[in-house]
């Protein structure tokens, strides 16, 4: 028996992931996301099979992870998580810098960078381990955990997401 509420016990913060598709960023949200290791600095990235950053990341073997904090627009999670970098240039909607030629948010609390060291692939998920190269600490807050998105952000994100595509339909 799995019972998913067990699971969510299991506490995970929310990110945006980003990778480069050629020239072209790409990236998504993810929660799917630990430190792994000291020795080396490694982090664990679970990504969905289906997702276009995970193949950009099979491309080219590293990614980069804002922190949310826990103020973080709804839109930037919509953004990120609600539709498919393989259509749309989700950096060109939010404010972004670049840390080793990755793209990271500007309102995030962390940068981090990694290089992948090995993947395992399941039914569903690709998992990567990744070795950090580089961790910037931005600033100072509480971040967002998949546990705020699940009990009072989620509805946010969702009306957010409904009034661009609203006003992307209108032009
Ligand atoms: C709250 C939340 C958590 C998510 N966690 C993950 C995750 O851990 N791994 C993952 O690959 N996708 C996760 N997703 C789904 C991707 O963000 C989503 O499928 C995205 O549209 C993929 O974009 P892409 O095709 O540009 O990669 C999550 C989405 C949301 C809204």
């Amino acid at each position: 028996m799995i019972e998913w509420d067990a699971l969510y016990k299991v506490s995970l913060g929310l990110y945006v992931l980003g990778a480069n598709d050629g020239e072209r960023p790409a990236g998504s949200i993810v929660d799917a996301v630990m430190i792994a290791a000291n020795k080396p600095c490694a982090l664990a990235l679970s990504c969905g099979n289906l997702s276009f950053t995970k193949s950009c990341i099979e491309k080219t073997k590293q990614f980069s992870l804002s922190v949310l904090p826990k103020d973080i627009d709804p839109f930037v999670v919509a953004n990120f998580g609600f539709q498919s970098s393989k259509n749309v240039n989700k950096w060109d909607n939010v404010e972004h810098g670049s840390l080793n030629n990755l793209p990271v948010l500007r309102n995030a609390l962390a940068h981090i960078t990694a290089k992948v060291l090995t993947s395992y692939p399941l039914e569903s998920n690709t998992v990567f381990i990744a070795e950090i190269d580089q961790a910037i600490n931005v600033r100072d807050a509480d971040n967002l955990l998949y546990e705020d998105y699940r009990n009072y952000f989620k509805n946010d994100v969702i009306k957010t997401f409904q009034q661009y595509m609203k006003e992307k339909a209108n032009g």
